[in-house]
């Protein structure tokens, strides 16, 4: 991704005349956290040279511009996976474009399988850490000793204290959110039983296909990360639920509301 690029895309984004210094990159079932947005400016990826063309039904391809509260931010509708290119650096040239706009944080979204019976399909969950069983990495190529980023930490300790505390504040039916590792898969097939057995021997609660790229590039750039997970589905072989696109879709649907409605908590709330 050329710096050329992501500076004639950070041109386009800041002509919109707003100052975000939060974004949301929405995943599998998130899409009605766009709708919530007031005053939304929409930029099409397809006006900003270092955003992805998506092939993906289902997801627009745009950021809205729009605030939440007190908060401005840049929502990121659509996301290029490792599985549709084989890379990791779909969402690379985004993420840096989100920087050069001044934007701090990065809010991750995805839909994922759950590999724990405490988190049945409809809940959610904070990733505290990651296992990148992939071995990919949008950074391969890149030069310069910040290349070797650490990610111990990767998702921020206080962000994810002060979103938990978020969704403790909010009543009764809503305020139940988990925490817990998410693996990575490149996909696009769904896991073996075996492969979920082996993530719950190395200490995972979630799998997924998404994510992890997004938070390397992200770590790399000097921003902060917080990611939620919805889960769709008990994992492969958890339950006897066949798995499907058009069951995560399904599933993810059924539960967005709660779990849109803790991300609006959790993003309001937010210190930046
Ligand atoms: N595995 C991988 N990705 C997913 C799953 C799953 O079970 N559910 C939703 N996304």
């Amino acid at each position: 991704m050329s710096p050329l690029a992501v500076e004639a895309s950070a041109r386009r984004l800041r002509a919109a005349g707003r100052q975000p210094r939060v974004a949301v990159l929405l995943g599998s079932g998130w899409g009605p956290f766009a709708q919530a947005l007031e005053d939304p400016i929409t930029v099409p990826y397809a006006e900003l040279p270092a955003f992805p063309a998506l092939q993906v039904g289902g997801h627009a391809g745009q950021v809205v511009l729009g605030r939440i509260g007190r908060h401005e931010v840049a929502v990121l509708a659509g996301r290029q996976h490792a599985y549709e290119t084989g890379t990791a650096d779909g969402m690379k040239g985004a993420i840096r474009t989100l920087a050069r706009c001044g934007v701090k944080v990065l809010v991750q979204t995805n839909a994922a399988g759950s590999l724990t019976h405490a988190l049945p399909p409809g809940s959610t969950m904070l990733i505290s850490d990651h296992l990148n069983l992939s071995q990919l990495s949008p950074l391969i190529g890149e030069g310069g000793d910040d290349r070797f980023v650490s990610m111990t930490e990767a998702y921020d300790p206080a962000l994810r204290a002060a979103a938990r505390d978020a969704v403790a504040r909010l009543g009764q039916e809503h305020a139940s959110i988990g925490e817990g590792v998410y693996a990575w898969f490149v996909g696009p097939q769904f896991e073996t039983p075996a492969e979920i057995r082996m993530c719950q021997v190395l200490g995972a609660q979630a799998v997924g296909m998404s994510t992890v790229p997004e938070t390397i590039v992200a770590r790399h750039a000097g921003l902060r990360v917080l990611a939620v997970s919805l889960l769709t589905n008990m994992a492969a072989g958890l339950s006897g639920e066949k798995l499907s696109h058009a069951h995560t879709l399904a599933s993810a649907a059924a539960a967005s509301s709660r779990a849109v409605a803790q991300l609006r908590a959790i993003v309001q709330a937010m210190e930046v």
